[in-house]
């Protein structure tokens, strides 16, 4: 299944290297999103591309919750900042990912979860690219109250942040705060960010 892109999205503030393949500088996270039902196997395609990331010593410490009804999409979206609500209302599903605080095999504070969660969001995220979906993470949620809306333990689990996953849809259709910033960003460039030998 593979969905499309409405419209030619301007790439041209974003300079790709000569051989990073597309699909990484492609990726970006639209706020115009078309309101449409993502099927429950293209949701656990999705998912399955996370199960399979790295993590320190194997844990997993990702557990991820997503909306499954319009019902629980609605519940989902009173757990996000107005700001957030005001464009994640038209996404496919609402989700949040959680990283498990503690090791299973002898209960010690697993410092890398965090890490390993983002490394199996980006899975996620490519995988939903390649199938023609967009991802939106969503650090502007109501922390406290994802635990318990969700039923989430907060003794086991540290909510990372939401996400919206979605089919584009034009940029016209946004408010105006949203409508000018509604592009893909650019990026630093290599020699700010990477520190080659010699130190
Ligand atoms: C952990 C995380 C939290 C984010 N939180 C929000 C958010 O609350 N609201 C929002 O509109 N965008 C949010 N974003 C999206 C970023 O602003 C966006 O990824 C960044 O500007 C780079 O743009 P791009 O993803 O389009 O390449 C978040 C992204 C990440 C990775």
């Amino acid at each position: 299944m593979k969905f499309s892109t409405p419209y030619q999205i301007d790439f041209s503030k974003r300079d790709p290297g000569l051989n990073v393949d597309e699909l990484f500088y492609k990726r970006w996270s639209p706020r115009s999103l078309k309101k449409t039902i993502i099927p429950g196997e293209v949701m656990t395609t999705l998912i399955d591309a996370a199960r399979w990331s790295p993590s320190a010593h194997n844990e997993q410490p990702w557990l991820f919750v997503t909306s499954a009804s319009e019902k629980e999409f609605q519940t989902c979206l009173d757990l996000l900042v107005d700001t957030n609500r005001l464009w994640a209302k038209n996404a496919g599903v609402l989700g949040f990912i959680f990283s498990k605080r503690h090791f299973e095999t002898n209960n010690s504070p697993n410092r890398l979860a965090s890490f390993d969660c983002g490394t199996a969001w980006m899975a996620m995220t490519l995988q939903a690219r390649m199938m023609g979906l967009y991802t939106h993470a969503l650090g502007g949620i109501h922390r406290e109250k994802v635990y318990e809306t969700l039923n989430v333990s907060k003794e086991s689990y540290e909510v990372i942040c939401g996400f919206v996953i979605g089919i584009i849809d034009q940029p016209e259709l946004l408010e105006k705060e949203y409508r000018d910033r509604e592009f893909p960003s650019p990026r630093k460039p290599l020699q700010e960010i990477w520190k080659k030998g010699g130190f």
